[in-house]
């Protein structure tokens, strides 16, 4: 075991789960579901918020933990579409305070892991501050060329179907009319939200939960699921890298069959059969 494998930053717990990894088929592009805030604060005491509030230390050390290992992508469903009509708006007035004080407070941070950040979601629909506070964020952010950060805001993967649907119809009509309505895997991939990520390798929910909640449903078609019992506001950059030994433990198929010549991992191709 050389500590010289161990990429700098990391602590004991980390660098112990690290080296059981093979650092040459790590995910590149994780999805998180984080989950379990509100029960985290009730088995305290405490209000919902301080949930929420707790949720950010799981955030801020998830992603210093994936940019140091060296995970090229991670998407964080912050905020769903559904989260605004089915939340006190009290709860989802915080919500956006601490996004926006998120976004200010780990800028730097950000910066000094090579992060770039990027948003997918109904934007629009947003409150304008929020939104000029994303903006800036992503601007200052924009030269970085390590980990993407993606957090999905006001984000439901059925609107985002819709929307890229709605996208290849406008860009027919416009260029010709029905006749050049283009609709095959491609053309719907590039006009998701998701057009700037690679399709996630692996999906990650906390709090014991066993639903995709409308996150990204055509992206996770081939992805591994990972659920922990563990509470968002407890997870941290190691729980981060269990859930990447557990998906290197997997056998990936992608509908293909199981070579049993090449061990774990080997695929062979049935042309599309599941
Ligand atoms: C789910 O817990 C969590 C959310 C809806 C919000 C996630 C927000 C954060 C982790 C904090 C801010 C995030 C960023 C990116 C700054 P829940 O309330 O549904 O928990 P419950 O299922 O136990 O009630």
């Amino acid at each position: 075991m050389s500590q010289a494998k161990v990429p700098a930053g990391l602590d004991r717990k980390e660098a112990e789960i690290y080296l059981r990894l093979d650092p040459e088929r790590l995910p590149q592009h994780i999805a998180i579901i984080m989950d379990g805030n509100g029960r985290w604060a009730h088995r305290r005491h405490l209000p919902r918020i301080a949930g929420h509030r707790a949720g950010v230390a799981s955030v801020r050390s998830t992603v210093e933990t994936a940019a140091r290992v060296g995970i090229p992508a991670v998407t964080l469903y912050a905020f769903s579409e559904e989260n605004w009509k089915k939340r006190p708006a009290t709860e989802v007035g915080f919500l956006m305070t601490l996004l926006c004080r998120y976004l200010k407070q780990e800028v730097p941070t950000l910066d000094r892991n090579n992060i770039r950040l990027e948003y997918i979601g109904r934007q629009h629909e947003l409150p304008p501050q929020v939104r000029e506070r994303m903006q800036w964020a992503r601007e200052a952010t924009a030269k970085n060329t390590g980990m993407v950060l993606t957090l999905a805001l006001n984000y439901s993967a059925r609107s985002e179907l819709v929307d890229a649907f709605n996208s290849l119809v406008k860009a027919a009509a416009s260029n010709g009319g029905i006749d050049h309505l283009l609709v095959d895997e491609d053309s719907i991939a590039r006009n998701l939200y998701t057009r700037h990520l690679p399709d996630p390798d692996l999906v990650i929910r906390t709090s014991g939960e066993m639903r995709l909640s409308n996150f990204l449903l055509w992206q996770l078609a081939y992805a591994e699921i990972y659920v922990t019992p563990t509470l968002w506001p407890d997870f941290r950059g190691q729980h981060l890298l269990e859930a990447i030994a557990e998906y290197q433990k997997r056998e990936r198929r992608y509908g293909g069959l199981v070579n049993p010549h090449h061990g774990n991992g080997a695929v062979t191709h049935n042309n599309g059969k599941h």
